[in-house]
């Protein structure tokens, strides 16, 4: 497939003092359980990180409690199913990867936890591919049960659009408008593929500004030292 340019968004995330934001972060969150968790999982996301995006105990365990986790053994060597705790990750919504394939007409649906760092330009890739759906240029035969993308490599993936205007209503009232999900759940997935990064840039600056001062004062003590040998 030939290369496609990912056009560059602004993100309050990129560069050397860039942040997560809580509130775009939340409504991810919302989209992502309500419509790519139908299909995708988050294996490497524990209910109780999502106390980096400023829920409290109370309300992890509440979300945490929507979900049927399996346990076990128990004292019959049987597995069984209980609600989800704050420990717990989030359940895959299929039991494996051939289960997967059949509900998904042979294509697989990839586990979401490190989507963004597992595709060149991630967060820009998925915010493109969420919004880049588009009818197929006339030259263009499209195989069965593929849809024209204008990001995808190759343009044509076996997800339908899984983004419709309205298909989640947000709590603060944001427009739930396509461009507005897309956006929101790219700052939940970027979240989820690297939760340090803003404790990484803070030590990142701390490093470089202790560098710099500690040059400066080699430098004034080598000067100190060798003072009498010019
Ligand atoms: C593939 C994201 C909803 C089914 C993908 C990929 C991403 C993604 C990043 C990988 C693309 C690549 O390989 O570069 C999302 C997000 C969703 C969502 C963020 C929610 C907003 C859904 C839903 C379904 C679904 C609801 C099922 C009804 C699939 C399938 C693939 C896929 C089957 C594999 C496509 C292929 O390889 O041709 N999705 N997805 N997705 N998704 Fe989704």
């Amino acid at each position: 497939a030939e290369e496609v340019e990912i056009p560059s968004r602004d993100w309050s995330f990129d560069g050397l003092f860039g942040t997560f934001d809580r509130a775009k972060q939340q409504r991810g969150l919302q989209v992502y359980r309500e419509v790519c968790a139908a299909c995708h999982g988050l294996r490497l996301v524990s209910f109780r990180n999502l106390a980096d995006l400023g829920y409290n105990e109370e309300e992890i365990r509440t979300i945490a409690a929507d979900y049927q986790v399996e346990d076990g053994p128990d004292g019959d060597g049987e597995m069984f199913m209980r609600d989800g705790s704050a420990s717990d990750r989030f359940p895959p919504p299929f039991a494996n990867e051939n289960a997967a394939r059949a509900a998904n007409g042979g294509a697989y649906p990839p586990d979401l936890s490190l989507i963004t760092k597992a595709r060149a330009d991630g967060s820009n890739y998925l915010y493109h591919l969420l919004t880049g759906y588009q009818d197929p240029p006339a030259d263009v035969e499209m195989m069965d049960g593929m849809y024209y993308n204008a990001y995808f490599p190759g343009h044509q993936i076996a997800m339908a659009p899984p983004l419709m205007e309205g298909v989640v209503d947000y709590a603060d009232g944001t427009p739930a408008t396509v461009s507005q999900m897309a956006e929101d759940v790219t700052y939940f997935l970027t979240w989820a593929a690297e939760p340090h990064m803003e404790a990484r840039k803070i030590m990142g600056m701390k490093v470089i500004l202790f560098l710099l001062i500690f040059t400066g004062l080699l430098y004034a003590v080598k000067r100190k030292i060798w003072a009498d040998l010019h």
